[in-house]
């Protein structure tokens, strides 16, 4: 064929788990306007076409060279007719009409919006839009009833809806690491999710955290909770204990997605880069800095006592040496770290692969806790990420080849 000499033909096996997919993705333009379908797709309760915009998306950026040609993508997975007519829309005319309308559309405008409160889902935003609320000035003035987290979140709407950078997330582990080993000398603190996959910015930091004793994690959160708030670094927080031991469906069939560990969902104040400074100058007098501010925020409980331009600040006010970041702590026994890890390094994507291949391909059953093997009925242990693949006959792929 004459073509076949000028076209590139890509090929790439239909799993996101088999695939290695860097930060370096060459079809950003096809891959936004999926991801964007996506996220509209699930931000309207519609989970199956969100994963499929999403695997679609997966594909592109998995590709080693830019699409040009729509006869490029012949054979490849995951591509079902939806995805295929966005992507020729985009090639042939730049822009997808659908893609656009959608990016324009009053309620994607607003669920957006409303989502970007911490604490609040697309269950209710949407019931909020249908009550007329579409923005967080009409929030305010609702009268809505919001749970601490929301409250938290709309305080500090501004400051968690900007990336964290690398260097904050350095600057994080730091005070983590420091708290960790505070109160349980020997235990270690590994920075998952996004940042370990490489990116250098991310919607919050993530941390692992264990002991390689078994058993001397327990307890280990509210502690590490408390050291953390009684220097001031916490603006808020909600620990929620290990619930493993209680599932009665077996930790290999877990009722849902969501692992069951001891976790603390939790927002930092950290410190403007100028005021980090030295360790000890960070724990002796931003400390009583950071105790004022706590008392002062304990005063504001009630919602009506803050105005609405308080949360419209584009620039926060010109004295403040901090801002608030999200952070997310999970303690985990040393004889499920390696499920931990592979669990919370990400991406969602990949994760969700990766659980989709164990039972379709493997018959097994994958979480965050352990490998159930459902032939052998038992549960296959490892210590190492690398362990996990070989067990579910895959290639190893590193944190920074899972960025599906
Ligand atoms: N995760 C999870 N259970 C949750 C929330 C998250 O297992 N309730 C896992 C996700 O599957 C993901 C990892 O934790 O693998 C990190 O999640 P998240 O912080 O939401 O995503 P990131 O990939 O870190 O992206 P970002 O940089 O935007 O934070
Ligand atoms: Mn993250
Ligand atoms: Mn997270």
């Amino acid at each position: 064929q004459i073509n076949e000499a000028e076209v590139v033909l890509f090929s790439v096996p239909s799993y996101a788990c088999q695939r290695r997919t860097t930060l370096d993705n060459h079809n950003v333009t096809l891959t936004d306007a999926l991801s964007l379908l996506a996220e509209n797709a699930e931000l309207s309760d519609e989970d199956g076409r969100g994963v499929a915009f999403r695997r679609a998306a997966a594909v592109l950026k998995a590709l080693p060279a830019p699409v040009t040609a729509m006869s490029q993508l012949t054979g490849l997975p995951c591509l079902g007719d939806h995805s295929l007519r966005v992507i020729k829309d985009i090639l042939e005319n730049e822009a997808s009409d659908e893609v656009e309308s959608t990016k324009q559309s009053d309620r994607f405008k607003a669920l957006k919006v409303l989502t970007g409160i911490f604490g609040v889902g697309s269950k209710t935003a949407d019931r909020w839009i249908r009550d007329g609320i579409h923005n967080l000035h009409q929030l305010q003035e609702s009268g809505a009833t919001l749970n601490r987290a929301q409250q938290a979140g709309l305080e500090h709407y501004n400051d968690l809806n900007q990336q964290v950078t690398k260097a904050e997330a350095d600057a994080i582990t730091e005070i983590v690491q420091e708290a960790v080993v505070s109160v349980l000398p020997g235990a270690q603190v590994v920075l998952t999710g996004g940042f370990r996959r490489g990116k250098q910015t991310g919607h919050d930091v993530d941390f692992l955290i264990t002991h390689p004793e078994e058993g001397r994690e327990v307890g280990l959160m509210p502690k590490v909770v408390f050291w953390l708030e009684s220097q001031g670094f916490l603006l808020y927080q909600k620990t929620t204990r290990n619930s493993y031991l209680e599932v009665k469906d077996g930790p290999g069939r877990p009722s849902s997605n969501m692992d069951r560990f001891e976790r603390c969902l939790s927002i930092f104040k950290l410190a403007k880069k100028e005021e980090r400074g030295i360790k000890v100058t960070v724990n002796t007098v931003k400390t009583r800095d950071s105790v004022r501010d706590h008392t002062q925020s304990e005063t504001d409980q009630n919602p009506q006592s803050h105005s609405y331009e308080r949360y419209e600040l584009t620039n926060p006010p010109a004295h403040r040496q901090w801002r608030a970041v999200r952070v997310d702590l999970v303690v985990s026994p040393i004889s499920q770290f390696a499920f931990a890890l592979l669990g919370w390094t990400g991406s969602k994507l990949f994760e969700r692969e990766l659980r989709r291949w164990a039972g379709h391909e493997k018959a097994m059953s994958l979480s965050s806790h352990a490998l159930y093997d459902n032939k052998q009925s038992r549960y296959l242990r490892a210590a190492s990420e690398e362990e996990i693949f070989a067990h579910l006959g895959l290639e190893y792929i590193p944190p920074s080849e899972r960025n599906a």
